[in-house]
């Protein structure tokens, strides 16, 4: 047993058996920042914020929601939309985060692209990061089946499909993951469960996963610069705070941090009261209707990129360009083959297969919201195309990179 003295206070008792002062230098007041990272690296706590609005706002409609095929419609577009006082706003505040939530990723996915900020010991960071991404698409997919509306029926319709595999014929998978040879009750009980419980659960272990990952390495900086984070920080506490090129997480950065997420909280709430509408497909206003068909059916635009990439080819083939599409990403920090870790606009041939690539996902976006006809589909067929072998040439010029 350690030994305890009488405390001399509240915060000495409790640091006497939580070791809370330890617990706040490591998370805050010795947390070391580099001086030199601009608004960029405050979209991981945009991120945070953002999910905890989704969580808050979450607990708000499952007050009164109904995981039930014959209420859940009218539970969520008459109940919560008109009887329960701002119902509304909860349901809109929802609606928004879980659309702009992606914007956020992918801006930081991208940054983190540019930077580099996936080498030298920061490969954990990075897949732990790519796991965030599949579990919120998961939370994502299941959350839109819950107002069980033309497009939640439709598109889950669409997405267990794929677990048939293709010529495969896996249809007893596809029952499985249903529970019925329809989306039904099972399959609704089982999507809410994985909304409300399983998935979130997973997030929060993964952003503890992640924050542990960035602990040992650090962040990256701007400037791809080689700090010596233990050299400075001891500069720091010595009192050459202007010498030293790091500062404490709390307060100093989290200043900046803090002032990047007011504009973002102003710019979200701006979406909330006034153009709520975009993060809401008129379709799905339609209770679900299990024989009539819509005539055309899309993702959410987060996932319109890889969805493109699956209809241009035929069943087979679009299959294991989708599965491609899905995964690939995880492995970037090992067909990355350079161990130059500074700004993409600083590197070869990678600068430019990093805005390809960018321009190449904006251009999937676009088509695959479009129908799959004449013009649209070739560009369609033509970005898949440029997708896959932009992957495929990423070691070989990565390879030939001179060290910087
Ligand atoms: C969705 C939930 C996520 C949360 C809450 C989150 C949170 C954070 C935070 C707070 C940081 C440190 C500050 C910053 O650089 O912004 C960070 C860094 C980082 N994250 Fe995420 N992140 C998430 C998703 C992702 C995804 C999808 C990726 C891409 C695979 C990713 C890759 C990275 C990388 C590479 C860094 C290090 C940046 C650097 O060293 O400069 N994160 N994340």
């Amino acid at each position: 047993m350690a030994h305890f003295t009488k405390a001399t206070s509240i915060k000495d008792w409790l640091d006497q058996r939580l070791a809370i002062v330890k617990v706040e230098k490591v998370l805050a007041s010795e947390y070391w920042i580099p001086k030199n990272i601009n608004f960029l690296w405050a979209m991981g706590m945009i991120l945070v914020i953002t999910f905890v609005m989704l969580v808050i706002s979450g607990i708000f409609l499952l007050m009164y929601y109904q995981p039930n095929v014959d209420l859940a419609f009218d539970s969520v577009n008459y109940t919560i939309m008109r009887e329960v006082g701002y119902g509304w706003l909860w349901r809109h505040v929802h609606g928004v985060a879980a659309s702009v939530v992606f914007l956020i990723i992918y801006i930081h996915m991208f940054t983190g692209i540019y930077y580099g900020s996936y080498k030298k010991g920061r490969e954990m960071i990075w897949i732990s990061g790519m796991l965030l991404f599949i579990a919120f698409s998961t939370e994502a997919f299941s959350g839109y089946m819950l107002p069980w509306g033309q497009m939640s029926y439709w598109a889950g319709m669409v997405i267990t499909n794929l677990f048939a595999g293709g010529s495969l014929h896996a249809d007893g998978l596809v029952e499985w993951i249903r529970g019925d040879y329809v989306p039904a009750q099972a399959f609704l009980t089982r999507f809410f469960m994985l909304h409300v419980l399983l998935v979130p659960l997973a997030i929060i272990g993964l952003i503890g996963l992640h924050f542990g990952a960035l602990r040992i390495p650090h962040v990256n900086n701007q400037d791809g610069e080689e700090i010596d984070f233990d050299e400075e920080s001891k500069k720091y506490l010595a009192g050459d705070k202007a010498g030293s090129k790091v500062i404490r997480f709390a307060n100093d950065f989290m200043a900046k941090d803090m002032m990047v997420v007011g504009f973002y909280l102003v710019f979200f709430f701006y979406l909330v009261f006034y153009h709520y509408g975009f993060a809401m497909d008129p379709v799905n206003f339609d209770p679900a209707d299990g024989l009539k068909t819509p005539a055309h059916i899309y993702p959410e635009w987060y996932f319109l990129w890889s969805y493109e990439i699956l209809r241009p080819f035929s069943t087979d083939v679009g299959l294991m360009a989708f599965a491609f599409a899905q995964g690939i990403f995880v492995f970037l920090p090992f067909l990355d083959r350079s161990p130059n870790a500074i700004p993409a606009s600083r590197r070869g041939l990678f600068k430019y297969w990093f805005w390809a690539m960018l321009i190449d996902m904006i251009a999937l976006t676009s088509m695959g919201k479009l129908p799959p006809e004449g013009a649209f589909s070739t560009i369609g067929l033509v970005a898949a195309l440029v997708f896959i072998g932009l992957w495929i040439a990423l070691p070989i010029i990565t390879y030939f990179e001179k060290k910087a």
